[in-house]
């Protein structure tokens, strides 16, 4: 398992939820982490790029409230801290 955070702090108050988003660097999930992220949610995507991009979410890595784990979502694993949906 993989995952990609940034070390830069999160600045401002807009923090709502942390969100899951499985498949996050597809097509549907990047445009979804895209929402969550402008709505001050920070965002946890999962995804094993079988058909996924890096290039889907690569405008958001130096985002602080945006963290990604390269990780097959049918696999157990565990996730840092606290997730409010998914
Ligand atoms: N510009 C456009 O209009 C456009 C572009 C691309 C796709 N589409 C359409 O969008 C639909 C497809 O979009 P989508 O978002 O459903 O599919 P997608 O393949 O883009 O996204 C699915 C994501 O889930 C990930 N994934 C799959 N299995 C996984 C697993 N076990 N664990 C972790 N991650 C996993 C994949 O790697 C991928 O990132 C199709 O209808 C397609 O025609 C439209």
């Amino acid at each position: 398992m993989r995952t990609v955070t940034s070390n830069q702090p999160r600045v401002g108050t807009g923090k709502k939820k942390v969100i899951l988003v499985a498949g996050g660097a597809g097509f549907i999930g990047s445009h979804l982490c895209s929402r969550f992220l402008a709505e001050g949610h920070e965002v946890i995507c999962v995804d094993n790029f079988e058909t996924g991009s890096m290039a889907n979410v690569a405008m958001f890595m130096n985002d602080p409230g945006f963290r990604l784990i390269e990780q097959d979502i049918c696999i157990p694993f565990e996730v840092k801290g606290r997730i409010d949906e998914c």
